[in-house]
């Protein structure tokens, strides 16, 4: 007879594919030098996001900003672990068709983002009406097949602001979609109930990218025992019935659903302040994490569809043929990392994780 594992049962081992990070933030300077290497120790490739100030709005720009990530990663001591950044450019009133002709002939720029302009962290430059604006650079990129990468929120101050994920989807989402349905999409970060619920029944090339912090928590945790900064990102944490929307998209066999961390780095003394920065720095634990929250719902056995299968997929690369191995053994996370001059603090800081990532031989 054959021997069966019981689903609910997991391993105290996993091995995967090298998985990749669709959706990553690892700025410039001395802050790229403090974060690089803990995407490089876990993940083979990432989306790296543009907003630099200034935002990289050529292709140009994206080669050096590149070639600053492999020299960092030199400096480290780690060029040997073949981490491959994969670039993108910011969407701006001034896009161009040559830029995005540029893209499509670029082994190493892969997308475009669009930042609705004021929606998040140095997004003031980004699009103001992409609708009316950027019609020739949507029809381009949907012929040369550049996906647009997309934050999903309205910037309408009139809207309640854990409404603004759901309201972008009838305001631009489906309007983008329905003008330019073979355009390759991906809703990045998704929040809700409403944005899962899009993406599984939408025609067309459309993927999702999703963050540990909203599966593994609620908008309660921002506001546990007093205001908790360092798990203030944008889109904001919803309530409990959205990440558990969330869960089961991740968890489920869904290929639309992949891992994006959005690890976004901001120095603690700017969380920790009147008008506080938006973002979780996740990188440091990424899969930690990810595999808490699959196996907090018995499904560790899809973490590498999600991980290291689907996103590639749907990019059209191939999928990764070295390993990472994943152990079931208690981690405290740091309470706070290196940030340059400055310190960082990862999110749930000195909270335990049952799972940590095996470091390398
Ligand atoms: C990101 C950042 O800090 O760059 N912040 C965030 O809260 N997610 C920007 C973004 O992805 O929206
Ligand atoms: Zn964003
Ligand atoms: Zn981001």
């Amino acid at each position: 007879m054959l021997a069966v594992t019981p689903m609910n049962m997991t391993p105290d081992k996993l091995t995967i594919a090298s998985p990749d990070d669709w959706h990553l933030h690892v700025r410039d300077g001395d802050a790229l030098k403090a974060v690089i290497a803990d995407s490089a120790r876990q993940f083979r490739r990432a989306i790296i996001m543009p907003n630099l100030r200034p935002p990289v709005v050529s292709v140009q720009r994206a080669l050096e900003y590149r070639q600053q990530i492999m020299d960092a990663l030199d400096q480290l001591g780690l060029g040997h672990l073949g981490f491959d950044p994969l670039m993108t450019l910011y969407l701006t009133d001034n896009t161009s068709v040559q830029d995005i002709e540029a893209i499509s002939q670029s082994d190493h720029v892969h997308a475009v983002k669009l930042y609705p302009a004021g929606a998040t962290t140095n997004s003031d430059q980004g699009v103001t009406d992409l609708l009316g604006r950027c019609d020739k650079v949507l029809q381009a990129m949907q012929r040369l097949s550049v996906p647009l990468l997309v934050h999903g929120e309205v910037t309408d101050p009139s809207i309640d602001l854990f409404d603004r994920e759901a309201v972008f989807i009838d305001r631009v989402m489906i309007p983008l979609r329905q003008r330019y349905p073979e355009l390759r999409v991906v809703f990045e970060h998704v929040t809700t109930k409403d944005a899962v619920d899009y993406v599984r029944q939408a025609q067309g090339p459309i993927a999702a990218t999703i963050t540990p912090q909203h599966l593994l928590y609620n908008r309660n945790a921002i506001f546990t025992g007093g205001l908790r900064p360092h798990w203030y990102c944008l889109p904001v944490l919803k309530r409990e019935t959205h990440r558990l929307a969330l869960v089961d998209a991740a968890t489920s066999d869904n290929p639309r659903f992949f891992l994006g961390t959005d690890s976004a780095p901001h120095a603690r003394h700017l969380k920790e302040h009147g008008t506080g920065c938006a973002g979780c720095y996740s990188a440091l634990h990424a899969m930690a994490l990810y595999a808490t929250a699959f196996d907090a719902v018995g499904r560790i056995d899809r973490l590498e569809a999600f991980a290291s299968e689907r996103g590639a997929d749907f990019y059209g690369m191939p999928r990764n043929t070295t390993t990472l191995t994943l152990v079931r053994k208690p981690y405290t996370i740091e309470e706070q990392v290196p940030f340059g001059k400055a310190v960082l603090v990862p999110l749930a800081a000195g909270q335990t994780l049952p799972w940590q990532v095996q470091p390398q031989a």
